[in-house]
């Protein structure tokens, strides 16, 4: 756990501005700073940065957040990997408060000290491996390609990597998976003469090696056991040197093998990244759905390469959503990627991207070619089989969409799919017309449907909504709210009575901007409720000059409401009240005919 004043100071000691400019070349316009989207492709520039807010947020795609969000969305760091990459670029040291995990993070540290001596290594080794740079070679990878992968050679005897440290013994060779030791306590190095290709987690951190043999021989890859700094089923090969071209190009194609990373970024295809002799798993691709809106998987032709994408596609089911695409290539036989791109080069190889088979499609041909669609029997099985792995689409236009298509083929109309389903059809006005999520991008799913419908434009706000805004604009003034008049029946009011709270005692400390307002609040029950206000409200242009006088007059709303509910609760007793509270309501009951209809317009907007 890093204390919450870390992250607060740290939030007021970085600024934004200058994190997001290393990333994204901003320009000044006004008071903010704009730029062309990196979360979404585009080509006028609606992503602004807010200094004073510390805020950045995309009119286009509803991406927005704090500097440690940026960093989480842009680089696919963890929370705290934001923070420790925010506070390396100050150059502070993240304390730790004392948690059962810090010997555990040691290790990993060390570990991964480890692991990039032993990179290192590989990298110097390969210099003097004439047999092992001319198999590159014939592989057709310039020393260039082979550089930006960290590509090494592991030599060939049993315990080179004693040049590596000063104990061979030292358990966190074993940890790392850079030794094996055997029934008898010897050990020897788990990588001997073979190419070594390091595999970095999102910091560019070696975590993992995978070595592949020179020419033949069993096996063919050899690769690192699971460590403490390796899950198979969440890193992605080549994900570290693709993200740029991932998000520029809003496309990551997923391929088999290290050799297919290295030789399609060799021949101009840089959006690259492998699996690492696992099947594809839904981390995999919400981890890259963060750099892109469609992922396209790259299978050899064969039997397996279909088995392999079907399972990629159960994998995906419940990560898509109406922005999200996942489709599916199959290269003809018996061509993997490395020797297509050889072969065919660059653009073909981009035209069989262009072209690749939507996922849904892909779903329905297969789920098709095992059925036999003209008997009564086979479509039923059909929409038996089918059943279940719609259910699992995200998306609510777009699980639609495939019902609709299964009904189809099922000689049904949708409703009647639905029914035998036990599924409620939506009344079919509760669609949006023009069949778009409310908005595109980061941070929001129409997973649950159609979405709840909106009340009436112009029903005004609750009070404590409407200071909600003006406080997530204005955080400072949070200090002028009388706390205890703030209703606590509405996520707002409740996220408000926090904020006053949190700025009294001086947790936001004195310069409380929007960036580090939301940081305070992240992973608290009022996280949703401020995301979901500072998105709404990122769109609406707010004239300052009227802000003061419309929390004025809430204000004042407020004490009106509190007085009324307070003479509401006297008249509804009038016959039992004690002295005082009849002198009470006496006072009131003349403030109320001086006052008869005083209640401050509060605006809409
Ligand atoms: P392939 O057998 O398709 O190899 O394995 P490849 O990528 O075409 O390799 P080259 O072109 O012969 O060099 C695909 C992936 O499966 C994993 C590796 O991650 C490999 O990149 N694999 C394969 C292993 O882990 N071990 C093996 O013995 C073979
Ligand atoms: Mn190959």
């Amino acid at each position: 756990m890093i204390p919450q004043s870390f992250i607060q100071d740290l939030l007021t000691r970085v600024d934004i501005v200058e994190v997001i400019d290393r990333h994204v070349s901003l320009k000044k316009q006004g008071a903010n700073y704009f730029a062309c989207c990196p979360f979404h492709g585009e080509k006028s520039a609606s992503f602004s940065v807010s200094p004073s807010k510390q805020f950045y947020h995309c009119f286009g795609c509803g991406a927005h957040g704090s500097a440690i969000g940026f960093l989480m969305e842009y680089s696919g760091l963890g929370y705290v990997e934001a923070i420790q990459e925010l506070a390396r670029q100050i150059g502070v040291e993240v304390p730790e408060e004392r948690s059962p995990r810090r010997g555990d993070q040691q290790k990993e540290q060390s570990l991964t000290e480890l692991m990039g001596s032993a990179a290192r290594f590989y990298r110097e080794q390969l210099k003097g491996a004439d047999h092992a740079i001319d198999y590159l070679k014939r592989r057709g990878l310039t020393g260039q390609i082979a550089a930006r992968f960290g590509i090494g050679y592991a030599p060939d005897g049993w315990q080179s990597l004693q040049k590596i440290v000063p104990n061979y013994a030292d358990k966190a060779l074993l940890e790392a998976g850079l030794v094996i030791e055997n029934d008898q306590g010897r050990r020897y190095d788990r990588f001997r003469d073979r190419i070594m290709f390091p595999i970095q987690d999102s910091r560019g951190n070696v975590i993992a090696f995978g070595g592949r043999i020179l020419d033949q021989g069993e096996p063919k890859y050899l690769n690192s056991p699971e460590t403490p700094l390796f899950e198979k089923g969440r890193e992605l090969y080549g994900l570290f040197q693709a993200r740029q071209s991932i998000r520029a190009s809003n496309t990551v194609i997923v391929v088999e093998g290290y050799m297919d990373v290295v030789a399609l970024a060799q021949h101009g295809v840089p959006n690259a990244v492998a699996t690492l002799g696992t099947s594809t798993t839904a981390t995999h691709i919400q981890k890259l759905f963060r750099h892109a809106d469609r992922v396209v998987f790259c299978f050899d032709g064969d039997a397996a390469g279909r088995k392999a994408a079907w399972r990629g596609l159960e994998a995906a089911l419940e990560t898509l959503n109406d922005v999200k695409q996942v489709a599916f290539l199959f290269l003809p036989d018996p061509h993997d990627p490395d020797t297509y791109v050889r072969e065919f080069g660059a653009e073909a190889f981009s035209t069989q991207v262009a072209d690749a088979t939507p996922l849904t499609e892909f779903l329905l041909s297969e789920l098709a070619s095992e059925a036999d669609l003209s008997s009564a029997e086979g479509r039923a099985r059909y929409a038996h089989e089918a059943k279940p792995l719609v259910l699992r689409i995200g998306a609510g236009v777009l699980k639609l969409q495939v019902l609709k298509a299964i009904a189809k083929r099922c000689a049904l109309d949708e409703r009647e799919l639905m029914e035998a389903w036990g599924l409620k059809a939506p009344p079919a006005p509760a669609m949006r017309r023009d069949g778009e999520p409310w908005r595109k991008g980061k941070g929001r799913r129409d997973d649950a449907g159609p979405p709840a419908a909106r009340g009436p434009r112009h029903q005004p706000r609750p009070l404590e909504a409407n200071l909600l805004r003006i406080v997530l604009n204005h955080p400072a003034w949070a200090a002028r709210l009388p706390v205890d008049l703030i209703p606590a029946s509405s996520d707002e009011g409740r996220a408000l009575i926090a904020i006053v709270d949190a700025v009294s005692v001086g947790d936001l400390g004195n310069q409380s901007a929007l960036g580090t307002l939301l940081e305070h609040f992240r992973n608290t029950s009022h996280a949703a409720t401020l995301t979901r206000m500072c998105a709404e409200q990122a769109d609406e242009v707010i004239d300052e000059t009227v802000v003061e006088n419309v929390f004025h007059d809430t204000v004042h709303a407020l004490h009106t409401k509190a007085l009324a509910d307070e003479f509401n609760r006297l008249a509804a007793r009038a016959g039992e009240l004690t002295p005082d509270e009849r002198k009470r309501y006496v006072q009131l009951l003349q403030q109320k005919k001086r006052n008869p209809t005083r209640q401050p317009k509060v605006s809409d907007s």
